[in-house]
């Protein structure tokens, strides 16, 4: 495979997705919160028929009606900065970007995406937009859009809703995104095929060619909808790709997870007593670079097989009830609910931090955590002291949100490559699909190994290493059933 460190970014491909119609008129930088204007007073309607809706969230926004709603647009240097930064450390991405370039695979096609807004998603959306989709996009999670980056998109032309803390207008993100009548839908944690599917089911039924799905918790979603007989359209499980979950769970939480937990806190881990939840690819990821920042890691599990994976590992296991009274940091990463309560909060000892690296924000059970709170302040950015009514102190990061996401940048770059390399080429493969007039089944499908080994050999490629081949010998050798002592 050609090394593709060395290709320049495809920086025509963007420059061409920047000169798309963007912010002429009706550029609102203050409070708009009003029903959606367009540049000439007309109330604006959203694609599927329905006027748009006013948002509810407070604060100023740089906003073009139907073209993009971001923080603030003068942010967009600084972000184009970061994307930049980003491009350089994505080598697989870009050269399947330069590879594709001039077949345009996306010409014609509209895309909608929801995935956290950071500079490692920007590339994948002007990779997109180079080649030849309209993209529009939103976040995955209230608080994972980085808005310089989301400032420099909505300036190169892409049409983006999103914003940091935005809670109250999540769902009007999504819903601004689908105006765009999408081909092709990008999810992270599947808001946005859930909306899709439900409040448009004709429209999926009938229109949208496929989609694909980034995590963990997403593909469960996906696969529970699949079994009920309600998906509509075919779903590439990003999240499955032994390129993805192998790598960006385990290496990319694991790094990004400890990294939030160190803005937030800027605490030692040497010596601490650090709970893991969940030792699957996210949590044995965190484990890991615990343990090498000098923690005692406990893990807690429900599958044994993989808790006795962290028992050889050298870490203790241990119910949440017995964890909860020795932890001094915790960290939950299952993808399922209500892994630490109120008897938990109760058992805990002073001062212990508390957060979430899941993809939703149920883990951590707040409600019954304010249930025995006597008052509440943010003491660090990211970090929120509670004051239990017995007097003890807890603090939780990130509002028991993806804490790598909110209180740290995400994964690094060099990792999101392989993620997002095969989003791309899972898109790719949607397009050149519906182009060749071939029906895909509408079930969630697996992502083929060949990709896999695309993108791992070109990754390696990229780092400057290389493999061993089997010699015919050895191939005949290992298919010999005769073979012995
Ligand atoms: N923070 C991020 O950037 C990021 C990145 C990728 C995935 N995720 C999310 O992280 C979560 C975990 O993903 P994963 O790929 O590690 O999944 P996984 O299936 O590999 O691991 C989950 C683990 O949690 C365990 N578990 C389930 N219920 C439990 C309980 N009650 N107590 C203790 N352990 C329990 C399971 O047995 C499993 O080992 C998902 O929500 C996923 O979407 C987050």
């Amino acid at each position: 495979m050609a090394t593709a460190t060395k290709k320049a970014p495809a920086k025509k491909a963007v420059a061409k997705a920047a000169t798309k119609p963007a912010a002429k008129n009706g550029v609102h930088e203050n409070g708009t919160n009003g029903a959606h204007k367009n540049g000439n007073g007309a109330a604006s309607s959203s694609s599927l028929g329905k006027g748009i809706p006013a948002k509810k969230g407070k604060g100023s926004f740089s906003e073009v009606a139907g073209k993009y709603c971001v923080r603030d647009i003068k942010m967009a240097d600084e972000g184009r900065m970061l994307i930049q930064w980003a491009e350089s450390r994505m080598p697989v991405l870009m050269h399947i970007r330069e590879k594709y370039k001039k077949a345009q695979p996306f010409k014609g096609l509209r895309l909608a995406g929801s995935l956290h807004v950071t500079k490692e998603t920007a590339v994948l959306v002007e990779t997109f937009a180079a080649l030849g989709a309209d993209v529009s996009w939103s976040g995955c999670n209230p608080l994972s859009t980085h808005d310089a980056v989301a400032a420099a998109l909505a300036k190169g032309g892409i049409s983006i809703f999103a914003w940091y803390g935005n809670h109250e207008d999540f769902y009007w993100c999504i819903e601004r995104t689908i105006d765009l009548k999408p081909h092709l839908t990008l999810d992270d944690g599947c808001d946005l095929i859930n909306t899709v599917h439900e409040k448009y089911p004709e429209f999926a039924k009938r229109d949208v060619i496929g989609g694909t799905e980034e995590t963990t918790t997403g593909v469960h979603r996906l696969r529970a909808r699949a079994a009920a007989g309600k998906l509509y359209y075919p779903v590439y499980a990003v999240n499955d790709a032994i390129t993805k979950w192998d790598f960006d769970n385990v290496y990319g939480t694991g790094q990004s997870t400890i990294d939030g937990i160190l803005r937030a806190t800027s605490v030692m881990l040497a010596g601490k007593t650090f709970v893991v939840a969940g030792n699957g690819h996210c949590g044995s990821g965190v484990a890991k670079r615990a343990v090498g920042l000098g923690a005692n890691v406990v893990v807690t599990e429900v599958v044994a097989t993989s808790a006795l994976k962290a028992v050889l590992e050298g870490q203790r296991v241990m119910t949440m009830d017995e964890a909860a009274k020795v932890g001094d940091i915790f960290c939950t990463a299952t993808g399922v609910k209500d892994i630490i309560r109120k008897k938990h909060f109760e058992s805990m000892k002073e001062g212990a931090i508390v957060c979430n690296t899941g993809h939703y924000d149920a883990e951590i059970n707040l409600k019954e955590l304010a249930s025995i709170t006597k008052s509440k302040r943010t003491i660090r950015p990211n970090c929120e002291e509670y004051t239990l009514k017995n007097g003890k102190k807890i603090f939780v990061l990130a509002e028991g949100r993806l804490v790598n996401l909110a209180a740290a940048e995400g994964h690094p770059s060099e990792v999101m490559d392989m993620s997002f390399s095969n989003q791309l080429m899972c898109h790719i493969k949607l397009a050149e699909a519906h182009k060749a007039g071939k029906k895909l089944p509408k079930e969630v499908i697996d992502i083929p190994k060949e990709q896999d080994e695309f993108i791992a050999e070109t990754k390696l490629s990229t780092m400057g290493m290389k493999m061993d081949k089997l010699t015919k010998e050895q191939l005949a050798y290992i298919n010999d059933y005769n073979a012995g002592t």
